[in-house]
């Protein structure tokens, strides 16, 4: 038994939210933000959910019920509790003391601001707990402490209390060991020791950190466990915001070599949170990975794509410049050239749409090819209409296919058509004016014009 598969003590995950983001100059309530595709908050939420948590509280503000939405849709099961005043984190974390009564084992307070914070660290907390500790503190050397609560240890390293920045003098303040503010607590005693939380101090709010010398006094065990900075860095701001990113990228671009996938130049490709790439895709320079893509073995994306909830079989060819928008579903084989875009349309396998197309609710069967420039009309202003294009057939350059229209196995149109009506299995269908020849016509212009 590795000691993943050992049961743990159940606990609760709270995670803080109720900041306004003053810094972040929006309208969205800062846990809202994105990285990776994903907001902040949801992104604790799936850690939680990795490290087994039982159960989920959230604290949010007033009116931000988008946070709620966030909560519902990342765990149905997870509670939004109202913060109404913005008294300071412990005040925060009391405002969810229904579930906190209702929890047994272990309960973590995590922020929605911190969403780089690692599944193992968390389960290290816990264990922290298991070992007999009554509260857990996860601590860092911070480059710059600025800003921060201190962790105040004794001689042997045992830690006596947690002084923030506004409250601590010189000496406490160059402290380079700083409160991440991810901290555990045993739920038996939990309770006990937040309401004993007074608001005296230079803020005057109620400081979760004063928890580490209530517990002290009353003769509790207080352990720190560290952790890089990186897994900690909060976001505050748009910089910071940025600065996240550029860390979880790194770790998805990471995840996708090791699992076998070619990233040509990692640096300049975007993944989403859910990318997933097989073994041996391989991944040119400036691919843009939005939510819900997911590309098989041996397929390759050319430089400049941007895919979107699509799926491609193994062994296509996305690009260079291609677009696949949400419910592209490209087969095995097939391409998909430059500047074609793909939306709510099935290629099937071996089809090929390799320039300058839009191909959007429609199907293109199996080995069909599609010449440069063609276009499904598929909007007539009011509603969508789906294009069936069969297998084998071939759609000659330039031609558009208003829909609802049907192109049957094997058809042939001829390039430059404007196609309105269905074509049978193996018809050749042609929509164009006849040519007309003026033998001699362009000399007698030129002499006209005196060249
Ligand atoms: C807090 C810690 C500090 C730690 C730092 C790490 C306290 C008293 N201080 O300070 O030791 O080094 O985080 O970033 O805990 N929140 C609420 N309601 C509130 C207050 C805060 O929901 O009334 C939430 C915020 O949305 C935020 C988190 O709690 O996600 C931290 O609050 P913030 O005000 O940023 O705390 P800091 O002063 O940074
Ligand atoms: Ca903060």
């Amino acid at each position: 038994m590795t000691s993943q598969d050992t049961p743990t003590t159940p606990w609760l995950s709270i995670i803080l939210a109720a900041g306004l983001g003053t810094r972040m100059k929006s309208a969205l309530p800062k846990a809202a933000h994105a990285i990776a595709g994903r907001p902040m908050l949801a992104h604790v939420m799936a850690t939680s959910a990795e490290a087994k948590a039982d159960s989920m509280a959230v604290v949010i503000g007033a009116e931000m019920n988008v946070l709620c939405d966030i909560t519902q849709e990342a765990n149905p099961n997870a509670k939004c509790f109202v913060q109404n005043e913005r008294l300071g984190t412990a005040h925060a974390v009391l405002a969810a003391k229904d579930a906190i009564q209702g929890a047994e084992g272990h309960i973590l307070v995590l922020y929605g601001d911190t969403p780089l914070v690692r599944t193992e660290t968390i389960t290290r907390l816990l264990a922290a707990l298991d070992g007999g500790a009554a509260v857990a503190v996860l601590g860092f050397e911070a480059t710059d402490p600025t800003g921060y609560g201190r962790l105040l240890r004794d001689e042997n390293g045992a830690l006596l209390a947690i002084r923030e920045e506004n409250d601590a003098n010189e000496q406490e303040k160059a402290v380079r060991l700083c409160n991440s503010g991810v901290m555990a607590f045993r739920a038996e005693t939990m309770l006990k020791l937040l309401e004993r939380i007074g608001n005296d101090n230079a803020k005057g709010e109620y400081y979760l950190t004063d928890v580490v010398a209530i517990a002290r006094e009353q003769g509790l065990r207080v352990v720190v466990e560290t952790c890089d900075e990186d897994e900690v860095l909060g976001v505050n701001d748009r910089s910071q915001l940025a600065e996240v990113e550029a860390i979880i990228q790194k770790r998805l671009r990471a995840a996708a070599m090791k699992n076998g996938t070619t990233l040509i130049a990692p640096e300049t490709v975007t993944f989403s949170y859910d990318t997933r790439l097989a073994p041996d895709v391989i991944v040119e320079p400036n691919v843009v990975f939005a939510p819900g893509v997911t590309v098989e073995a041996g397929a390759r994306i050319h430089a400049f794509s941007y895919l979107e909830k699509s799926h491609v079989h193994a062994g296509a060819l996305i690009g260079p410049f291609a677009r696949l928008r949400p419910g592209a579903d490209i087969g095995e084989g097939a391409k998909v050239g430059n500047f074609v875009e793909v939306k709510k349309a099935t290629v099937e396998a071996g089809a090929k749409l390799n320039h300058f197309t839009y191909i959007g609710d429609a199907r293109v069967g199996a080995k069909t090819n599609i010449g440069a420039g063609t276009i499904v009309c598929n909007y007539d202003g009011f509603k969508k209409h789906f294009t069936d294009i069969g297998a084998g057939a071939f759609i000659g350059s330039n031609s558009a296919l208003v829909a609802p229209v049907k192109i049957g196995d094997g058809a042939v149109v001829g390039s430059g058509s404007v196609i309105t009506r269905n074509v049978a299995p193996d018809e050749l269908a042609i929509e164009r004016s006849e040519q007309l020849h003026v033998p001699g016509w362009a000399a007698r212009n030129r002499k006209k014009h005196g060249k």
